[in-house]
């Protein structure tokens, strides 16, 4: 393993050994590359530098008390990707292209991914281009497909603790009929400019409401959100959210918790109402939410009430941290064990 200040990691770029590489030219997929060039070079008329074309994916490596390494549903990344590359009429990763390259990459730099103790991961990040000479907005010719990996550490730099969010009503992430549901980079152009406004006045994020009534809850730029009340996992229903693999996730584990789920339309003002809320997905895992605050029109919904995590958010992050790591068994088949 390498000697890195594993547990002091942020969620940054630190640089490793390899990243694998496929090409898709002349109407098929070529073979996988291992290269260990940081950079790559691109005709500068790319349908990605101009038209955004492209998508990309996010999960993780985790390594195990026993010094396994394990991957977390890698097959539902794989499915995204292909629905992503669809959304935006690019050549999509068959499956097993993507979960091979994924493996490899991993393999690769298995001396990145942290040891058990420091709470870290191997943050793994697929990436797939639209290449080619192209000046009209049509698809590209040529697409590249890029597997690159980074040891992380949260992506909320207080971790698993509760942080305030801000509702700003001047901006979207996503049209209800836009790309909000795929990976595709514009949606995370689009909220960049709340996003660093949130943080200037220091907020983790800026939770979005949808586009089109401004009334109900979508998620924030990097994450889903879900409340908790009465015994009940709510989340949103929405035609402009990402389908989150650890929203999905969380879902099955609180009904194997025994609580209820709903997935539905989530009014604003319903934020006065929950007993826990957080935000979840690959990189911020679960973040818990201490308040969300409408600066618009002056409203502030206080949901942890002392500072901390509630009960359930708790029970569900020791539960998901659990079946990655290895430390729980992994009832629902979700881990794809290297080697
Ligand atoms: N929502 C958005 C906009 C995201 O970028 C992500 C991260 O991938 C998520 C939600 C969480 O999705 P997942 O749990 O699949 O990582
Ligand atoms: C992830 O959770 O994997 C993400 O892609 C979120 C963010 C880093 C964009």
């Amino acid at each position: 393993m390498k000697n890195l200040d594993w547990s002091s990691l942020g969620f940054g770029y630190l640089k490793t050994d390899y990243n694998v590489r496929c090409y898709y030219r002349n109407g098929k997929w070529g073979e996988l590359e291992v290269s260990s060039e940081e950079t790559v070079t691109l005709h500068m008329g790319a349908t990605c530098l101009h038209y955004g074309q492209e998508a990309f994916e996010g999960l993780k490596a985790y390594r195990g008390k026993d010094g396994k390494i394990r991957l977390f549903r890698v097959e539902e990344n794989a499915k995204r990707m292909i629905r992503s590359a669809e959304g935006v009429v690019m050549a999509p990763v068959p499956e097993e292209l993507f979960i091979k390259a994924v493996k490899k990459a991993v393999e690769l730099n298995k001396d990145f991914v942290p040891p058990y103790e420091s709470g870290a991961s191997l943050y793994i990040r697929p990436l797939l281009l639209g290449l080619g000479a192209q000046v009209g907005v049509k698809p590209a010719p040529e697409y590249l497909f890029i597997v690159f990996v980074s040891p992380v550490g949260p992506y909320f730099k207080e971790g698993f603790k509760p942080t305030p969010m801000a509702i700003m009503r001047g901006y979207d992430r996503a049209a209800p009929l836009g790309t909000g549901t795929i990976k595709v980079g514009g949606n995370y152009a689009a909220g960049m400019v709340p996003t660093v406004l949130a943080h200037e006045k220091g907020y983790s994020a800026c939770l979005f409401l949808d586009a089109k009534e401004k009334k109900y809850i979508d998620e924030c730029g990097p994450a889903n959100f879900f409340g908790i009340k009465d015994n009940t996992y709510i989340t949103p229903e929405s035609t402009s959210i990402l389908p989150s693999i650890t929203n999905k996730s969380l879902m099955q584990l609180a009904e194997d918790l025994g609580l209820k789920v709903e997935r539905r339309h989530v009014p604003e003002e319903e934020l006065a109402t929950f007993e826990e809320a957080g935000a979840c997905g690959t990189a911020a895992v679960i973040s818990p939410i201490l308040r969300v605050d409408d600066l618009d029109e002056h409203k502030t919904y206080q949901i942890s009430k002392d500072g901390k995590p509630g009960p359930i958010c708790e029970k569900l992050y020791n539960k998901l941290r659990g079946i990655q790591y290895g430390d729980e068994p992994d009832t629902h088949g979700w881990v794809t064990l290297l080697d």
